[in-house]
């Protein structure tokens, strides 16, 4: 299969970086084809602005959305990995959401509602939070994070969310527990992906 990763986190000594590597290693181990795609790194321009929807609008796709556009067509699986900044995606990678998704490429609205544009992929996603997991799950946070990424993004667009990880307490946890995260992950990995 082949998997895209979009990857949104400044600092490469993270948690979420440690995550990314996992991801990737176990991923090519398995056999899979991977392609990273590291907003920071890439120093993605992810402000929607006016002359993107005129030009798309005229037909024109702007040349940097096309690019990540054209990565999405070759993937079979999409993958976000990401710390959760205030209760959501960090700003970079949302703004590569409102960019890219874009209306006539990811959706379209037609007479029966809205028409998903990216059936037959699957979408994957992983997320770190300060937050112990356990209040997230008590005051119905983790659910909320769940609907607004698997069912408004994914789901809204036609992928199927395969599985959604979100590890909590980042920050205030021992060594043994970082790995047992990463043991996760690649577990995870394995149940959805091994051929
Ligand atoms: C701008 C910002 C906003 C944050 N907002 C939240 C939040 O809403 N909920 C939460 O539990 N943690 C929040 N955190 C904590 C991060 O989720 C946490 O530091 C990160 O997941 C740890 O992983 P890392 O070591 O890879 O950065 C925030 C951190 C930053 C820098």
């Amino acid at each position: 299969m082949k998997h895209l990763i979009v990857y949104a986190h400044p600092h490469p000594e993270s948690l979420n970086h440690a995550i990314l590597d996992t991801t990737v290693h176990t991923l090519k181990k398995i056999g899979h084809e991977v392609v990273v795609r590291d907003l920071y790194a890439l120093d993605f321009q992810p402000v929607l602005k006016p002359e993107d929807t005129a030009s798309m609008k005229a037909g024109q796709t702007p040349k940097d959305i096309e690019k990540e556009q054209e990565f999405i067509n070759g993937a079979d699986v999409i993958t976000f990995i990401y710390p959760i900044w205030w209760t959501g995606l960090p700003a970079i990678l949302k703004g590569y959401v409102d960019r890219v998704f874009a209306y006539g490429y990811a959706y379209a609205i037609g007479k029966e509602g809205i028409i998903k544009l990216l059936k037959g992929k699957k979408g994957f996603t992983i997320n770190t939070h300060g937050t112990p997991k356990d209040v997230y799950d008590e005051n119905g946070m983790t659910a909320g994070l769940k609907v607004t990424s698997d069912i408004g993004i994914f789901e809204f667009t036609g992928i199927e969310p395969v599985d959604h990880l979100l590890f909590g307490s980042i920050g205030s946890l021992d060594e043994q527990a970082y790995k047992g995260m990463l043991k996760e992950v690649r577990d995870t990995i394995a149940l959805h992906f091994s051929k």
